[in-house]
Parts: C-alpha cells; structure tokens; sequence
C-alpha cells in the first residue's frame, strides 16, 4: 500500500500542473526547498522518480503521469468535501427568521417541523403577521424570508410559488345555502352579509378584487383581524365569510362548518417565497427556500 500524506499529493499535484517548482511554490505559499523535500519524500514513499529535469524544464515520469491523474481527482474531491463541510457549518450554526401572513400561520409550523427534524440544531423564529405588515417588513430588510400571497410588481422581490391557495365561502352548516344548494349564481351572494378580514389582509384584498372584477356589490357585516374570529363568527350566525381553505380543515373535518358551491369559487391564489432580490441568502434561509419549492406541498399533501 502507498505511504504518502495529502500533503506530499497537494504539493505534487501543485508540481505537476506547474511543471515547475518554483511556480508550486509560490501557489502553496511555500519555500522552493520546502517543496523539493515533500516531491522528494513522496518519491521516496512511492519508490520511483516523478520529475526529471532536463536542463531548466521539469518534466513528468510515466508514473508522475499517473500519478498526476489520480492526484488531480483527490484534490477535486477534497475541495468538494471542504465546500460541503462549510456548507453544513453554516447550516448547523444557522438562525432562519421567517414571517408568515396569518393565514400561511395554519400550515407554516407542520413545515417548519418537518424542516427542524431535518437540520435540528438550526434556531427558527416565526413572525405571523398579515400582508401588509410583511410587505413593511421587506423592505426594511427584517427577516430572512415570508411566506405570502403574490406581492406587489415594483418591489424588487423575488417571489416563487410553491403551492395553490383556494379561497372559498363558508357558511353555517344549518344556513339554507349549505343545505343541498349546488352552483349556487355569484349573484345570490349579493343577499348575505359577508365578515371580512382587516384592511391590509390579502384575503381581504382578493376577496374585493374578485367581487369587483364580476361587478357584484356584497354587503359588509363585522371586520376583524383574525381567521379565527371570522370563522367563530360565521359559526355563530353573524354572516358568511371568505376564507383560504387551509384555514378551516378543522371545522371541515368536525363538520362545524361548510364551503358553500358557488360559481367561480374557489378564487385561486397561491402561496409564494419571498425575499428582497438584494439579500444574500444564508446557507440555513437557502435551505428553507429549496425544501419549500420541492417539499411543501407534499408535506401538506396539497
Ligand atoms: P392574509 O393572507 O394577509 O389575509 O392573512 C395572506 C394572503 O393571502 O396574501
């Protein structure tokens, strides 16, 4: 078996691209005596000569050749090992601070789970807040990254979808549309009283963009913050609401609530990964980023 060390290979392969000493040297931050002796110990080990020097030029033997070959390989693969290595430093070490719209707050922390299990010693911290709030957040560069509705063209973001958003009407199960009613007409609507989420919120804002687009007036009851409240309140018989489907699986499941079928819902909204186009992404953030995009939906099973 070959008795040689990395070190003696690193200078070798140094040597052998060169094919000078000197010019080694110089690379390796070494003295050119310092580098004879490791050529010459590593010729020792291997028992063969690897150089020849004819007048000024050096030149490789048959087994310099090969060796060379090998030598070229090894310091590719090191260099990859180091760059991994680093890689991982970071992501052990790492922080990732997110902010999610409130909505994205219903399926962010299973993600998150399954992220932490994945890179347990990286330290999360998640800021649940609505779209407006988020948007004031990018731009003074707060977090690392969100989880939103699409944002704003003009902000210099970059913004990629990773999973749908069916926003959709609910309803009191005993309400006398959620009983049987099927395709009920957009029209219909126009008759109930709608709770809607605060200015700001995304939901709010696709929810009166859709209604104008299909020029229906609705009827405002309450406003309030918060998916829950709404949900309590349609519950409660205070009106009818526009909610994303991710917010309500719970009251779907213990039947405390229904998706009315109404013509043109769901409104398609989708789920993006936001930063500023400017940030430098830690390995940790780049990391969220790519299992976002490939893992997410199938996570949630979306
Ligand atoms: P929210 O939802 O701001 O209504 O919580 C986010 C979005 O859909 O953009």
């Amino acid at each position: 078996m070959l008795h040689l060390t990395f070190r003696q290979l690193s200078v070798f392969e140094a040597v052998a691209r060169h094919l000078s000493y000197s010019r080694a040297a110089l690379e390796m931050h070494l003295t050119q005596p310092a580098v004879s002796m490791q050529i010459k110990q590593l010729e020792e080990n291997v028992g063969m000569p690897l150089f020849e020097q004819l007048g000024k030029k050096v030149y490789l033997t048959e087994a310099g050749r090969e060796l060379s070959h090998y030598s070229r390989v090894i310091a590719q693969q090191l260099s990859e090992a180091e760059t991994v290595m680093n890689d991982l430093k970071g992501l052990q070490r790492g922080r990732l601070k997110i902010s999610v719209a409130s909505t994205a707050n219903y399926f962010a922390p299973q993600l998150l789970a399954n992220f932490s299990q994945r890179f347990p010693t990286v330290t999360v911290s998640l800021d649940v807040t609505n779209r407006q709030a988020l948007l004031a957040q990018l731009a003074n560069n707060e977090m690392d990254m969100a989880i939103m509705g699409q944002p704003p063209e003009g902000l210099d973001l970059v913004a990629e979808s990773f999973m749908e958003n069916p926003l959709v009407v609910i309803a009191p199960v005993n309400h006398p549309l959620a009983t049987a009613a099927k395709k009920i007409p957009l029209a219909r609507l126009q008759s109930e009283t709608f709770l809607v989420r605060e200015q700001g919120s995304g939901t709010r804002i696709a929810m009166e963009r859709f209604f104008d687009q299909h020029g229906i007036k609705f009827h405002t009851g309450m406003e309030m913050s918060s998916n829950e409240a709404i949900k309590q309140a349609v519950q409660a018989g205070l009106g009818l609401g526009i909610l994303s489907l991710h917010t309500i699986e719970l009251e779907l499941e213990t039947k405390r609530l229904k998706v009315l079928d109404v013509k043109g819902f769901p409104i398609m909204r989708h789920w993006y990964v936001v930063h500023r186009k400017d940030k430098r992404l830690s390995t940790v953030a780049q990391a969220f980023k790519t299992f976002l995009l490939n893992e997410a939906k199938q996570i949630l099973g979306h």
